[in-house]
Parts: C-alpha cells; sequence; structure tokens
C-alpha cells in the first residue's frame, strides 16, 4: 500500500514539474478516481459469422468453400460515448478469454477510457472456440494463413454488432484502431498494411507492439537480449557448460553424454538432440518451454514470472551443498581436469523443478509434461488445439526456429540444435497426412529449411523490416527477446530504408510512429495496472506517447476519410 501512496504521490509532482506530453493528465486521473471500482472483470461471448475462405479466386485454397464459421468475440462498452473509436484488439495464437486483462487493466482499458471508446477482442480463426472444423487435419488448417486471419480482422469491422450499444459502429464510417501484441503485433500491421488508409481503407489505425514482422528460418538472436543483459555470472557459466556439451558431441563421446544426462535424471532420453533441447528449457526457445523464462519477465509485478532469476540464483549459488557442487566435476575427465562451476546446480534445479512436471515420470515420452519430441503421432494428433494451430503457422510461415549460435560465439543452446531439428519432429508429422505433392518423405532425406516448407514469402510481402502504413505505430522493447524480427531489429539499419520503400507514402524519417522502450521486454506496453501515472516513468510515457499517437488520428478522423 505504502508504495502504491508514493508512486501516486510522484506521478502528482511530475505532473506539476514537466509539462506532459498531451494534455490529458489531469481529467485521466480523476476518471481513475470514479472508474477504478466499476471495471468488469469477465466478458460474455458473442457470435460472428466469419468467412472460412476470403479469397476465392486464390488457387492456394483449393479447393475453395463458401462455408462459414462461428468467430467469437468479447467487447467493453463500460466508457463508450456515442461517437467514440472502436479499439480492436487482435486475438492472436490464444484464446479470447486469455487476453481479457487488456480490456480490464491494460492497453485498451488506456485507450477507452482516454477516448470513450468501445474495446473489443476479436478470437483468431484455429484459437479458443473459433474453429472452423471439428478437426484439424492440414486439409483443414489450410484456411489458418496470414492472409485469411487479417481478413477476417476487416470483414468483422464491418460488420459487428454489440448488443445494448445503440449506433452503428461498423468501419470506415467508425475509426477502428487495431492494437495487438507479438503475432497479433504482426498481424495489426498486416491489417493496416492491407485494410488501413493506403490500402483498402477500412481500418483506420492500428499499434502495432512487438510486432514479429520479419519471418526467418533460424532465429538465434531470440538469445542475444538474455545473453547480454543476463546476469553474466549466470551467463557464463551456461556458455561453459553448453560449449563443453558441444564438444562431447563432437567427440561423439557416448559414455560421457550418458553421464551427464543420468546428471539431470535425464537417462531416458535417447535423442542426445531431446537432450540438448530439454536442459534449455529454463532459459528456453520460441517453440515452447513450460515455465518462465527471461519472455516472461514483466515491469507489472502482478503478471511477472520471476523463475529465471530462481534459475540463475540456483546456477550461482555460492551456498549449494556439497553434494550438488559434486556434479562441477562429472566432465573433468574429459576436460582437461577442469570443473564446470554451476552445472552441478543446473542439473539438482532441473531435477528439482523440471522432472516433477512430467507427471507419468516416462521422461522421453511426449506424455503432457514430458520431454520426449520423437513421436510422430503425437505431432500429427487432429484434435483442435493451441499448439496445433501455431505449430502449423509456424511450419508453413512463420519459422523463425531455436537454434544455437554459431562456432566462435557464445551460446545458450547447444550448437547441435539447428533449424531442421524442430522442422523434422513438429513439421513433418503437421504434414504427413496432407496429400499429394506435399508428402516430405523421409526427414532425414530432404533439405528442410526450405520455402517449400515455410514459405516467408507470405509473411514478409507486406514489407519484412521495411514495414509501414498509413496511421500504423510501432512500439518494441530494447530487451525483447524477439526484436531483432521487430521493427525496431537490430539485424538491419533500416530507418534509411523505410524512406526509400516504395511500399511507404512517408516522406521523412519524423513521420514514422515508432517507439523503443528503453529496458522493455515483449509488448509490455500492454498492460496495465488502471493508473497510468503510478506507473514506472518508462512504461507511463510509452503509454502517454500511444495516447499522443491516437489522439492526433482521431483529431483527424472525418467520416468520409475512406473517400479520400
Ligand atoms: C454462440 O454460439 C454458441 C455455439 O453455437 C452458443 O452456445 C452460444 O449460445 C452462442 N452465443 C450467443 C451469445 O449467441
Ligand atoms: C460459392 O458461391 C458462389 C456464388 O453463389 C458460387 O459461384 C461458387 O461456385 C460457390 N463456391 C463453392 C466452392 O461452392
Ligand atoms: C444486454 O442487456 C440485457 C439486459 O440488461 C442483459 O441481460 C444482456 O446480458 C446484455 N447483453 C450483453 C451482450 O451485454
Ligand atoms: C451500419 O452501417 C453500414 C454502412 O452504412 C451498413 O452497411 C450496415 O448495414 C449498418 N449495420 C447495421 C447493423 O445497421
Ligand atoms: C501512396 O499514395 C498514393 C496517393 O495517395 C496512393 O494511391 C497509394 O496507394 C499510396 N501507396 C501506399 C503504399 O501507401
Ligand atoms: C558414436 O559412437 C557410437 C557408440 O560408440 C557408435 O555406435 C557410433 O557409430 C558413433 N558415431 C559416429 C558418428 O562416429
Ligand atoms: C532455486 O530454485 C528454487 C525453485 O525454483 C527457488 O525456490 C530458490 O529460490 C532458488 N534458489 C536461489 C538461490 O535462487
Ligand atoms: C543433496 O543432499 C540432500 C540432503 O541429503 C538431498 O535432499 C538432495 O536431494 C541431494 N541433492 C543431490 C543433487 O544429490
Ligand atoms: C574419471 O576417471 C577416473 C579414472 O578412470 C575414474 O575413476 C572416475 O570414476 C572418472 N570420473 C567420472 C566422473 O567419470
Ligand atoms: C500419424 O503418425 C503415425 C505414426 O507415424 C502414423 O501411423 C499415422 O498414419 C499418422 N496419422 C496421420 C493422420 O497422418
Ligand atoms: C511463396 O509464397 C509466395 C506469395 O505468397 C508465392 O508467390 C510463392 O510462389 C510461394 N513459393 C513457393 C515455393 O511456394
Ligand atoms: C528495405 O528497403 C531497402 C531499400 O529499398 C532494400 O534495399 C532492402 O532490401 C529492404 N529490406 C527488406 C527486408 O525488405
Amino acid at each position: 500500500m505504502l508504495s502504491i501512496v508514493a508512486s501516486w504521490a510522484l506521478a502528482l509532482v511530475a505532473v506539476n514539474a514537466i509539462p506532459s506530453p498531451v494534455d490529458l493528465r489531469a481529467s485521466r486521473v480523476e476518471r481513475d478516481l470514479v472508474r477504478r471500482d466499476s471495471r468488469p472483470t469477465s466478458y460474455p461471448a458473442n457470435n460472428f459469422t466469419q468467412l472460412i475462405d476470403h479469397f476465392p479466386q486464390s488457387s492456394r485454397y483449393e479447393p475453395h468453400t463458401n462455408g462459414t464459421f462461428t468467430q467469437r468475440y468479447f467487447f467493453d462498452s463500460t466508457y463508450y460515448k456515442d461517437g467514440g473509436p472502436v479499439f480492436l484488439y487482435i486475438g492472436g495464437e490464444t484464446s479470447g478469454e486469455s487476453r481479457f486483462s487488456n480490456l480490464e487493466t491494460g492497453i485498451i482499458q488506456i485507450l477507452m477510457q482516454e477516448f470513450n471508446g468501445l474495446g473489443v477482442i476479436l478470437e483468431n480463426r484455429y484459437y479458443g472456440e473459433s474453429y472452423p472444423f471439428e478437426t484439424t487435419t492440414t486439409d483443414e488448417l489450410a484456411y489458418l494463413t496470414n492472409e485469411q486471419t487479417i481478413a477476417d480482422n476487416a470483414y468483422f469491422a464491418q460488420r459487428a454488432t454489440f448488443p445494448n450499444v445503440t449506433g452503428n459502429l461498423t468501419a470506415p464510417n467508425t475509426p477502428w484502431i487495431l492494437y495487438g501484441g507479438s503475432l497479433a503485433g504482426a498481424e495489426t500491421a498486416f491489417s493496416i498494411v492491407e485494410y488501413g488508409g493506403s490500402g483498402e481503407k477500412i481500418l483506420y489505425g492500428g499499434i502495432a507492439s512487438s510486432a514479429v514482422v520479419h519471418a526467418v528460418h533460424a532465429y538465434p538472436q531470440w538469445y542475444d537480449p538474455i545473453q547480454k543483459l543476463g546476469p553474466q555470472d549466470c551467463i557464463g557459466r551456461i556458455n561453459d557448460i553448453v560449449d563443453s556439451y558441444d564438444a562431447l558431441v563432437e567427440a561423439n563421446n557416448t559414455a560421457a553424454i550418458q553421464q551427464l544426462k543420468e546428471l539431470f535424471g535425464l537417462q531416458d532420453l535417447e535423442s542426445d538432440l531431446d537432450f540438448a533441447y530439454t536442459i534449455a528449457l529454463p532459459i528456453g526457445g520460441p517453440d515452447n518451454y513450460p515455465l518462465g523464462t527471461w519472455q516472461e519477465l514483466n515491469w507489472n509485478k502482478s503478471v511477472s514470472d520471476p523463475q529465471w532469476w530462481y534459475f540463475c540464483g540456483n546456477v550461482t549459488d555460492d551456498n549449494a551443498p556439497a553434494n550438488v557442487t559434486a556434479g562441477d566435476s562429472l566432465l573433468a575427465n574429459y576436460t582437461d581436469g577442469k570443473t564446470l562451476p554451476g552445472l552441478g546446480a543446473y542439473a539438482a534445479y532441473f531435477q528439482q523443478v523440471y522432472l516433477p512436471l512430467c507427471e507419468s515420470g516416462r521422461y522421453g515420452s511426449t506424455d503432457p509434461g514430458c520431454f520426449g519430441t520423437q513421436n510422430e503421432s503425437y505431432w500429427n494428433d487432429t484434435t483442435p488445439s493451441t499448439s496445433r494451430s501455431y505449430t502449423y503457422s509456424t511450419c508453413t510461415e512463420l519459422g523463425a526456429y531455436q537454434q544455437g549460435q554459431p562456432e566462435g560465439k557464445p551460446s545458450l543452446l547447444s550448437r547441435s540444435i539447428t533449424t531442421s531439428f524442430t522442422q523434422q519432429w513438429v513439421c513433418t508429422p503437421t504434414y504427413s497426412d496432407r496429400a499429394g505433392n506435399q508428402s516430405p518423405g523421409p526427414a532425414s532425406s530432404v533439405q528442410l529449411d526450405t520455402d517449400r516448407w515455410t514459405n516467408l514469402t507470405h509473411y514478409n510481402k507486406y514489407g519484412d523490416l521495411n514495414i509501414t502504413g498509413e496511421r500504423l505505430a510501432f512500439i518494441d522493447g530494447s530487451s525483447d527477446v524477439w526484436l531483432d524480427v521487430c521493427y525496431h531489429s537490430t539485424l538491419t539499419n533500416t530507418s534509411a530504408n523505410r524512406v526509400a520503400n516504395p511500399n511507404s507514402n512517408a516522406t521523412a524519417a519524423s513521420e514514422v510512429e515508432a517507439y523503443l522502450i528503453n529496458g522493455g521486454g515483449h509488448h509490455w506496453d500492454s498492460y496495465g495496472i488502471l493508473d497510468v501515472d503510478a506507473e514506472p516513468d518508462f512504461i507511463m510515457q510509452a503509454h502517454l506517447w500511444e495516447i499522443k499517437v491516437v489522439k492526433k488520428w482521431l483529431d483527424a478522423f472525418t467520416s468520409d476519410w475512406y473517400k479520400q
């Protein structure tokens, strides 16, 4: 309580001392006081009749269908006043319900309150309960593509109804402003490029947060912020352990590898690749991991998962008991007598925290929570699920497979893990029921990281890292593991490119609405605490900037904007 009072007071002082970018703060504080206790905490599902196939002319979707499916949406009209905008939260790769916090306390709440808007979450096709078919064979998944998903957004905005809200709030007569984070951020950006002011003029504007707009096969850069910004004693120890493991792999020292597996309690894992992948779980990787990593840290303590710090705390624990540190010498026979500080603690931590997640105790299996991957019938199970849908998109359009660093660069993941590891165990079975020319043949005999598997063009055609659009703002975090596939990527100096980009009408870099939150993680601006002024300064400033940008857009809105 004390700290809340203190930051509130500090924020009020700041208001007086420094003029805020927009003159909205006083009124916001007042409305906070009125509204705080009356926020909804749950939203009923509404049904929208959506087209399964928006592209009857495209050969990509043959055989075509005129079928429809029920797509769910959830809305909050508590701040809405006649003539207000609609803020569309893009659902992305999860259920609508798991996005509620964005209406309750997050960025949509902030924008709704500021602009008397209505907030709505549209559940992504093939997630939550918005599946077009009962099962998800690859033939049925064929309509799960980025272009179909963004077409849903435009089609919905033109036809949405909001029970109990008077008036017609459809686009383009009402300004619809999209917001999405991560994959949904990219979908926001692509929606605005395609259906915004410089496209079909349906969707008025959008904020793309940590939008992963760059599709790529291998994404070793996922580890770069952790490597650079994590505690270096912990990071250095893991780097040394990875180097030693990779040397054993290089030397085909199966006996030593087996000993190492035993130290982690993973002697059941027959595949060395599964072992390398599994011991990296506490650090994470783009595919999946069961507990919090660097990516799950957050400025907002109520949603932050501190597991990463526990992991590093264990690996660098000066008080680790002797029976734990004994593991540090396990590989001494193969490393000229050198010990590997932290190895014993790493393994003990893994045994304590990760092994119990595999309830069956069959660690090498694909049972829930277990660590095996080599089981085709698991991956080709067509029961609808988030992981099935996301995996399909990864294999066909997104890529970004985890991979160790090149030789000579410190790595947090064994270099034995390459893109083809993921593509073999995930993509091969996912495709294997697709008749005809996509039949992949034996995994070992095909060159997997080619466009036949993950056609990056479907995704990168909207501008890739050069992406721009009318009333399309980008906000990223400098310590986000996904930074290098986002607008502020360090992979390329794009500010010059954007101006020259033939897809852009921006004439100067100064017209590009973009913000990099210093020290920010993955779409950290999407979180809120019902009090912008009480937020940490770097988040508060990001939110004030977003409010300013949206205000500029809304001030310029005219009801016939789409005719211009
Ligand atoms: C939406 O559709 C589901 C499934 O058909 C149904 O159970 C539910 O009652 C519908 N909801 C509304 C608000 O119509
Ligand atoms: C969809 O409907 C249109 C118009 O009625 C028709 O021309 C077309 O053949 C139908 N497509 C399919 C796949 O049934
Ligand atoms: C609309 O209002 C009625 C009566 O107050 C209520 O029962 C119903 O749940 C409301 N519907 C929605 C979608 O909010
Ligand atoms: C809302 O307005 C649009 C455009 O004028 C119109 O096409 C649509 O039918 C209206 N929707 C409703 C539910 O009245
Ligand atoms: C650029 O502006 C022109 C003229 O307003 C318009 O026709 C064109 O579609 C715009 N292109 C893009 C990519 O924004
Ligand atoms: C690695 O060692 C195992 C067991 O000693 C042996 O069966 C296998 O052929 C070796 N592989 C290579 C690539 O040398
Ligand atoms: C070690 O990990 C456990 C389990 O997560 C955690 O409770 C403990 O605080 C960690 N120890 C240190 C020194 O960080
Ligand atoms: C170390 O010894 C303690 C106490 O006997 C025991 O609980 C723990 O499981 C042991 N840890 C390892 C890694 O052997
Ligand atoms: C290291 O080698 C020695 C001598 O061969 C052996 O006694 C010892 O058990 C080995 N240690 C480990 C951890 O393998
Ligand atoms: C799934 O994989 C198993 C094991 O390889 C295979 O027997 C089965 O035919 C596959 N099912 C489908 C639908 O591809
Ligand atoms: C990849 O997708 C693009 C555009 O979506 C298409 O033009 C191209 O033919 C595809 N490439 C392959 C190898 O299928
Ligand atoms: C971005 O634009 C520049 C300049 O037109 C071009 O050279 C570059 O290839 C583009 N990059 C991407 C990723 O499209």
